[in-house]
């Protein structure tokens, strides 16, 4: 079982991370886990803080000469940002005093955790009254930073396997392009040419992270149309896995099923609110004749699918074609333009404040949402495959490509 852990607040010292379980022998660097660190700045209408967290991960433990070793893997990303430009957080999330003379954060924000999570921990009230700090600061998605860190290590070890995991944007807000006939054609031919590594390579080169280069420009539009009315825009991404063998996951247990656990990678992230395997939605308003995927024999006698309509999973394991999963995000909630909220403090209506805020991280999302599909589909590798060195695993999965004809990696 491989699993990891974050721990860190948003206005803290540093985020730390630690990846348990990954067999010896995978081949991983620093620079490796920074190189998918620095996607998460991706995207037009980041600011604010996007412009502030720039990210060097450094690697306490785990690693030696740029391999896994079996051991714990010790993962540390200083806050860049600690010392200055911090309006004095660091000092009012203080590990040590009492607190006393504090001000409170006694307006909960809608749309964040601010106010559930109060209620859940008792910040609503105490020690010195309430303060929604603590919420604040680890709700934040700046944990996905570490969350990208601890994936990207299962990551390279897929990439030395020959699994890539890529993703590109469907849609910001208001424009997008929910027709598949419209983009499927390029995205199979980037899969075709390059695995998902082409296609997050492609999607990389947009502004939004989308393939058409007409939509870029009419999402840019529509970005800076909800800026300047100080609203926010979610989205729609997907992300796709390539080279993936059959038989990851299970049917016989309902928390094997590898379909349930990709929408959890993805329903995970902050924000996230919808997640869908293969055609998803869609095929709840589409005929079977139509959404089943025939099978065939190729000359070799691989067996074959034509079409992708399951997104690469059948009964909750894997069958071969790459996995296709799409997540919905929600328009971030700290607008310019105030919300209506209740003060905690005094109990009286009162708009919410202004804060330094993204208008859209759909781009961003979608890069956080190939790291923790990439985990999964790793957790569930090293469930079937097993081995305490990396050697081992790539022998058992190599027998079984051959035994399904599919390429070594
Ligand atoms: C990559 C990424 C970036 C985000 N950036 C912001 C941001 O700049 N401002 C903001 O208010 N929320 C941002 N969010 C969303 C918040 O993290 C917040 O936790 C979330 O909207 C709460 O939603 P939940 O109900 O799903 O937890 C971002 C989320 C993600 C995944």
């Amino acid at each position: 079982m491989i699993r990891y852990l974050t721990a860190g607040e948003s206005h803290g010292p540093a985020l730390v991370g630690i990846v348990e379980g990954m067999p010896a022998g995978v081949p991983v660097t620093a620079a490796d886990l920074d190189e998918h660190l620095s996607r998460r700045w991706l995207g037009f209408g980041r600011g604010g803080r996007a412009k502030i967290e720039r990210d060097k991960v450094s690697v306490l433990s785990g690693l030696r000469f740029s391999h896994t070793m079996g051991s714990p893997i010790a993962l540390h990303l200083a806050n860049a940002a600690f010392e200055k430009d911090r309006a004095g957080w660091p000092e009012v999330m203080a590990a040590g005093g009492t607190g006393e003379g504090v001000d409170g954060i006694t307006m909960p924000r809608p749309g964040h955790a601010d106010l559930a999570g109060a209620q859940k921990y008792g910040f609503d009230r105490a020690p010195h009254g309430p303060d929604v700090r603590p919420v604040i600061d680890r709700s934040s998605a700046r944990e996905t930073a570490m969350r990208v860190a601890c994936c990207s290590v299962a990551r390279q070890m897929l990439r030395a396997l020959g699994i890539e995991v890529g993703s590109h944007v469907l849609r910001i807000g208001e424009v997008g392009m929910d027709d598949p006939g419209l983009w499927r054609e390029g995205r199979d031919a980037l899969l075709a040419s390059g695995g998902a590594r082409a296609l997050y390579e492609a999607a990389d080169a947009s502004e939004t992270r989308m393939l058409d280069a007409d939509l870029t420009e009419r999402t840019i539009a529509h970005i800076k149309e909800a800026k300047a009315a100080g609203d926010t825009l979610g989205g729609v991404y997907e992300v796709i896995v390539t080279g993936v063998p059959p038989g990851l996951g299970s049917y016989v247990h309902w928390d094997r099923r590898l379909d349930g656990r990709l929408a959890q990678a993805i329903l995970s992230i902050q924000a996230q609110k919808a997640a869908e395997v293969g055609d998803g939605w869609a095929a709840g308003r589409t005929p079977g004749s139509e959404v089943h995927d025939p099978i065939s024999r190729d000359a070799r006698g691989a067996y074959r699918r034509e079409s992708n309509h399951a997104g690469g999973v059948e009964g909750g394991v894997s069958n071969g074609m790459p996995i296709v999963v799409r997540g919905a995000m929600k328009p971030i909630p700290t607008l310019i333009r105030p919300l209506a909220s209740v003060d905690l403090e005094t109990g009286e209506a009162q708009p919410t404040r202004y804060e330094r805020s993204d208008v859209t991280s759909v781009p961003a999302a979608s890069t956080v949402a190939e790291a923790t599909v990439a985990w999964t589909i790793a957790e569930a590798l090293v469930e079937r495959y097993g081995g305490d060195t990396f050697e081992d695993l790539r022998q058992r999965l190599d027998a079984d490509r051959e035994r399904f004809g599919m390429e070594r990696a």
